[in-house]
């Protein structure tokens, strides 16, 4: 019996540490995967042992892959990606243009954003591009642990970007609290999409597999409203009903998601 927590934190802790084992891509990096394997209190992958489920791969980067037939491959966070991808990671794109203009930045304005539900940091990689400053949270220690990776080793030419970047390790419910000098907070949980017909990008594919939907955003959008922030925007599939069936202010809506734009001091 647990003792001190309040219901449903069994299983929320289950399913924020999913099953995986901690891979190392060559001799070079076996120290950081035992390290990084203590740490996530995760076992290590014997060598040679056949596919069984998800693997953090350990090598320059760190890679979460699922290697079961069928599954979409390996991802890594947005910042480690974008190394490899010189400057086509700034590219101007409908959905990016959306995402900036819904969190508010603008010339001569780019707010601090709290990015509270983190993932592999693409959505706030964006923002940091563009020149916002973006606080992630991330409550997935596996997932944390690629972002904290990727800030600390970016490449040379995403140095700036990243130092406009930091990351908390925890649940947003506790974190949102005590913002500070925030100006957005972004939200952006794991939905189902009943009904969809196009497959999500292999990115979201593998976490939907890895961590579920979330089972219940709606404390975390309430969460967000209570700070004292000009503006919470949730992320959601464009055809999706707002998030707790609270109208927003405003929403952008682009080809496959749609931002709802909540103004609390209004
Ligand atoms: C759909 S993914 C976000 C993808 C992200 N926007 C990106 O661009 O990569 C949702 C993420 O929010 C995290 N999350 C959900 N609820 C959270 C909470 N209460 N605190 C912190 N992280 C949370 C999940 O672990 C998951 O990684």
């Amino acid at each position: 019996m647990e003792h001190g927590n309040p219901p449903g934190a069994a299983d929320r802790e289950e399913r924020i540490r999913p099953a995986c084992a901690v891979w190392h891509r060559n001799a070079d990096f076996a120290t950081a995967a035992a390290d990084l394997a203590a740490q996530l209190q995760l076992p290590l992958a014997a060598p040679g042992a056949p596919p069984a489920g998800y693997r953090l791969l350990v090598g320059p980067a760190l890679m979460l892959q699922d290697d079961r037939p069928g599954s979409p491959g390996g991802i890594v966070a947005a910042l480690a990606q974008a190394a490899d991808q010189g400057e086509r990671y700034r590219q101007a794109g409908a959905g990016r243009e959306a995402l900036l203009r819904a969190v508010g930045a603008r010339r001569g304005h780019r707010p601090h954003v709290v990015d509270a539900t983190a993932g592999l940091g693409r959505d706030a990689l964006v923002m940091a591009a563009a020149g916002c400053r973006v606080t992630m949270i991330e409550h997935c220690p596996l997932l944390a642990a690629m972002l904290a990776h990727s800030l600390a080793t970016p490449a040379p030419q995403l140095r700036q970007v990243a130092a406009r970047m930091r990351l908390l390790c925890g649940d947003a419910l506790h974190l949102l609290s005590t913002p500070g000098d925030v100006d957005v907070i972004y939200l952006d949980p794991m939905y189902d999409t009943p009904g969809r017909r196009a497959k999500p990008g292999k990115e979201m594919q593998l976490l939907q597999g890895l961590l579920g939907a979330d089972p219940d955003p709606a404390p975390l959008l309430a969460a967000a409203l209570a700070c004292d922030t000009c503006r919470v925007v949730v992320k959601r599939h464009r055809k999706a009903p707002a998030m707790a069936d609270m109208a927003p202010h405003h929403s952008i809506t682009g080809r496959s998601t749609r931002f709802d734009v909540y103004l609390p001091s209004r």
